[in-house]
């Protein structure tokens, strides 16, 4: 049996968005889109991972698995809600009209279509994927309603008149748009209303609606939002929103943000969690395979599960407390962390002044936080090597999660999170720290 701590990666192979992330029956599920067959994109599956304490992740292999028609070339992504004590998952199911002959599991020119799925679990383990799959949106016809090849991502929540669903699309793949639909059992949909936004780039994929005490927050995933010649157009935003539950009627408050300025985050997902915290995660992308002795070659992993909190009319982005809880033994002045693990730095970084963590050079620039991984990724002109938030006003805290292949910066509680992907660590630090903190964990 596979346990993560700290982040969630791929068992081997390929993995990228989180799926049916939900607090069920006292533990927390989190499916994720995965491809069984080598460490790129290709027909996905759902594949499964447990956890207590959002720390410890216990993987139990492939829940969903292309079994019908209409889902014969990918389950895509999609949500969970618990009703009367069973899980419902909610997905996209993707049927090829032609495939790469060269590689069956894509496209060929992006001919296929979708259609809207789910399938009902008695205790959220099991998963007949012959008896209990049911198509609830077909593909739609009707252009003006939502697009036949790229709508997608059902976010499913409950509310107390009913279920709400939340789905990414576009017009014609020039303007990304969000549509919802309603239920009142969460097995019959109809359509209520979409929104049209040039924040939502020219398709707009997984999309989530929530609320933060009183204020609705949007958050989804856009692409062809920057256009710099680099890889990964796509970018996740979020923003403050207004919505009207009866017409379904969603206004985007201001002009939305990244939630990562990193720019290596994508396709959140939230949900509450145990606590009635609304918690995100997310997949982080990763240019190439890490390989390490005697395991299967894996690419993708999830960044640490975020708090989401709206203060003084920002969204802001927190370590989860569980990772307080775990990050929890400080180390002694002058005593270097274990690079095979995950470990916690905290420091006040001055204007000029550079913390270098293994070769990732961290420094304040005219008040931003700038992250530099040129040392510790591979290079390339197609790869975005630097990154930095938007300047910070005041002292500048530092909450930095670094572990072997992902660091999170998290700048003066939450205002701004830059997170990058990193290849080859090396065993040091240099600058002024105030604390590092490990794991929990005996072995
Ligand atoms: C986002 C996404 C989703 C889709 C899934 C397919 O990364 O493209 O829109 O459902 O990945 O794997």
């Amino acid at each position: 049996m596979i346990i993560d701590k700290v982040h969630l990666r791929a068992p081997g192979n390929w993995m990228n968005d989180p799926n049916g992330f939900i607090y069920y029956r006292g533990e927390y599920h989190l499916f994720y889109q995965y491809f069984p067959y080598g460490p790129v994109w290709g027909t996905t599956h759902w594949a499964h991972a447990v956890s207590k304490d959002l720390i410890h992740w216990k993987h139990l292999g492939i829940a969903l698995f292309p079994s019908k028609d209409y889902d014969r070339n990918g389950v895509f992504s999609g949500s969970a809600v618990e009703v009367d004590g069973r899980l419902y998952l909610y997905y996209s199911a993707v049927k090829y009209l032609e495939a790469d002959p060269e590689n069956i599991h894509i496209p060929l020119d992006n001919r296929f279509e979708t259609s809207q799925a789910m399938i009902v679990s008695e205790d959220g383990f099991t998963f007949d994927n012959w008896k209990d799959k049911k198509k609830i949106l077909p593909v739609c016809t009707r252009e003006e309603e939502a697009d036949a090849v790229h709508t997608r991502d059902p976010k499913v929540w409950k509310d107390c008149d009913g279920y709400y669903m939340i789905l990414g699309s576009t017009v014609k793949s020039e303007q990304g748009r969000v549509l919802f639909y309603k239920s009142k059992d969460g097995v019959q949909w109809e359509y209520a209303s979409q929104y049209r936004h040039p924040a939502c780039g020219n398709i707009l994929e997984c999309p989530d609606l929530f609320q933060v005490g009183d204020q609705w927050v949007f958050t989804g995933s856009p692409m062809g939002v920057i256009r710099d010649g680099k890889n990964y157009a796509e970018q996740a935003v979020c923003s403050l929103a207004e919505f009207q539950k009866d017409t379904c009627a969603l206004k985007f408050q201001g002009e939305p943000e990244y939630m990562d300025w990193g720019l290596d985050l994508y396709a959140s997902q939230t949900n509450l969690d145990r606590e009635g915290n609304r918690v995100m995660i997310a997949w982080i992308r990763m240019p190439k395979p890490v390989e390490e002795p005697g395991k299967t070659p894996w690419r993708g992993m999830m960044c640490l599960p975020r708090v989401i909190e709206v203060k003084e009319g920002q969204i802001c982005f927190l370590p989860h407390p569980e990772a307080d809880r775990y990050f929890s033994k400080k180390l002694k002045e002058q005593e270097m962390p274990d690079f095979s693990r995950a470990f916690r730095v905290k420091a006040v970084l001055k204007e000029q002044e550079t913390l270098d963590i293994g070769g990732y050079k961290i420094t304040l620039e005219n008040g931003c936080v700038k992250g530099d991984r040129s040392q510790v990724f591979p290079q390339g002109k197609e790869h975005r090597l630097t990154a930095k938030t938007p300047a910070v006003k005041g002292d500048c805290h530092l909450d930095i999660f670094v572990d072997k292949d992902l660091i999170e910066i998290f700048v003066n509680q939450g205002k701004y999170v830059l997170s990058h992907a990193v290849y080859g660590l090396q065993p040091y630090i240099k600058g002024n720290v105030e604390d590092i903190f490990t794991g929990t964990d005996k072995d």
